[in-house]
């Protein structure tokens, strides 16, 4: 989009919310709350930025004046809450009918939810999908300057946006998106249909934008894609993501690269190296397993088998023994039994987790996943689903007590919330220290001593050089 129509549409918010200023006789606020993954909560920073620029104070509470939900729908208790939380809020309006409540994200791009909001939710006044959020502005203006409910949806992006403004919960460390979408179409999954087929930035836009955070005081970034080792095949000159870490190392000022998500089929060699061999590429891998059972694996899509998945974690462990790798695991995919879910533990046992996600399946329309026969009692996979928490949890506390004793460098992302002479730090394999200290240490690499494994958590304390 040509960028000034879009500064257009922001002068003309910020003029439609200084009306509302006079006539409520305080700054109008706003409040962003965000379901999903990291892709969405960069999402969130962005319409947060459009917000403060139009001029409203942004709150945390949802009896704000402008109320946006920017939904998930990966899952189906993403969705329930967002329905939850729309009762709550819809409650609120009752009360307050200047209010006005807006709806994003992946939810929206479902047309059954479209159709539910328009038949059940009629208070909620604007409703837009993932491929236009950059279209935001505008939705605000008329969203503030009319009343009736507003719905575009669009099933497909047209382009790449380059330039909304955002604003970051942390001033030190930013999420960067690489890429958008997803072609793998991974049975179960409603990501593919929601966020459209994939898309890389190109390297120089994703340099910039390091380089212009750099300049605003960020350290650590986090590129964002739904499997960034596909990273660069589409574009007019083809990059690896090797490759573009090793450009993003270059810049001066960033002390850390996570990166988030690396789907096992497409991790190589070169993905290896390239961690091993830098200072700044942080110690940790999220590498989602789903199940260890590689008929479940074939039934889902995932384009590798038990013995794939365990030669590369094998060798992670092997090149980059200081590794964090942590996974995501789906239990009751249609047709899995109970010696299915025996070889996910065998995979646990032998990969020994520092961390995973263990999620139930849960049934997404339109995806080929739910139209399978041998859908599993949600009983049964529950019982399951403890069994493979049990053996995550056990290892997930061995392995994280392996650092205690060991100085590491921490940075410090907060005052503890519970405690405010202490202060919390990430380490580079994303393991959280306490440690006491003052809030001018926020932002900082400090080196702890991590005293006391506290199964996922150490307490510690800052050493001098
Ligand atoms: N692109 C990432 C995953 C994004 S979704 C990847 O491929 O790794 C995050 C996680 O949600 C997935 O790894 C999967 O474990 C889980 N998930 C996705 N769809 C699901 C479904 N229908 N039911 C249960 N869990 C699901
Ligand atoms: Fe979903 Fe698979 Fe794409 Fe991940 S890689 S977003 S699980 S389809
Ligand atoms: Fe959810 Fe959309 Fe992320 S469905 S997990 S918010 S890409």
């Amino acid at each position: 989009m040509d960028s000034s129509l879009m500064t257009d549409s922001i002068q003309r918010a910020r003029k439609l919310v200084s009306g509302l200023k006079a006539k409520l006789g305080r700054v109008p606020t706003a409040c962003v709350v965000t379901f999903g993954c990291q892709m969405n909560a960069r999402d969130s920073e962005k319409l947060t930025g459009i917000l403060i620029q139009a001029g409203f104070l942004i709150v945390e509470e949802e009896s704000a004046d402008f109320v946006i939900y920017n939904t998930c729908t990966v899952r189906d208790n993403a969705n329930q809450r967002v329905y939850g939380r729309l009762g709550y809020v819809g409650g609120l309006k009752k009360k307050n009918p200047h209010m006005k409540i807006a709806l994003c994200g992946c939810m929206m791009q479902e047309p059954t939810v479209i159709e539910k909001i328009k038949k059940t939710y009629r208070f909620v006044d604007l409703v837009f999908g993932t491929h236009n959020l950059y279209k935001f502005p505008e939705y605000l203006v008329s969203c503030l300057s009319q009343d009736g409910q507003i719905i575009d949806i669009w099933d497909k992006p047209d382009e790449i946006e380059e330039n909304l403004p955002t604003v970051r919960k942390y001033p030190f460390k930013s999420g960067v998106n690489i890429m958008f979408g997803c072609n793998n179409f991974c049975t179960y999954c409603i990501v593919p249909y929601v966020r459209g087929r994939e898309r890389s930035r190109e390297p120089k836009e994703i340099i910039k934008e390091c380089e212009r955070l750099v300049s605003e005081g960020v350290t650590e970034v986090m590129l964002l894609g739904q499997n960034v080792n596909s990273y660069g095949r589409g574009l007019e000159n083809p990059i690896s993501f090797p490759e573009l870490l090793k450009e993003v190392e270059k810049i001066e000022g960033i002390k850390r690269i996570r990166f988030m998500t690396s789907h096992p089929k497409d991790l190589s060699d070169e993905l290896i190296e390239t961690i091993k061999n830098s200072d700044k590429i942080c110690r940790h891998i999220h590498l989602p397993l789903q199940s260890g059972s590689s008929k479940i694996l074939k039934a889902m899509n995932r384009c590798y088998d038990k013995e794939r998945y365990l030669e590369v974690a094998e060798k992670i462990r092997r090149e980059i023994p200081d590794v964090s790798i942590t996974t995501d695991i789906i239990v009751g995919f249609p047709g899995e039994t109970p010696e299915d879910v025996d070889e996910t533990i065998d995979v646990i046992r032998r990969v020994e987790y520092d961390n995973a996600f263990t999620f139930i399946y849960s049934k997404r329309t339109g995806t080929p996943a739910a139209s399978m026969e041998n859908q599993v009692p949600e009983e049964e996979s529950h019982k399951q689903f403890d069994r493979v928490l049990a053996e995550v949890q056990k290892y997930a506390k061995k392995q994280s007590s392996r650092f205690e004793g060991r100085v590491m460098e921490a940075l410090v992302e907060e005052v503890n919330e519970n405690d405010s002479s202490l202060v919390t730090g990430r380490l580079s394999n994303n393991i959280i220290v306490h440690f006491p200290g003052s809030a001018d240490m926020v932002g900082k690499y400090v080196n702890v001593k991590l005293n006391e494994c506290k199964g996922f958590y150490y307490l510690g304390e800052a050493v001098c050089e």
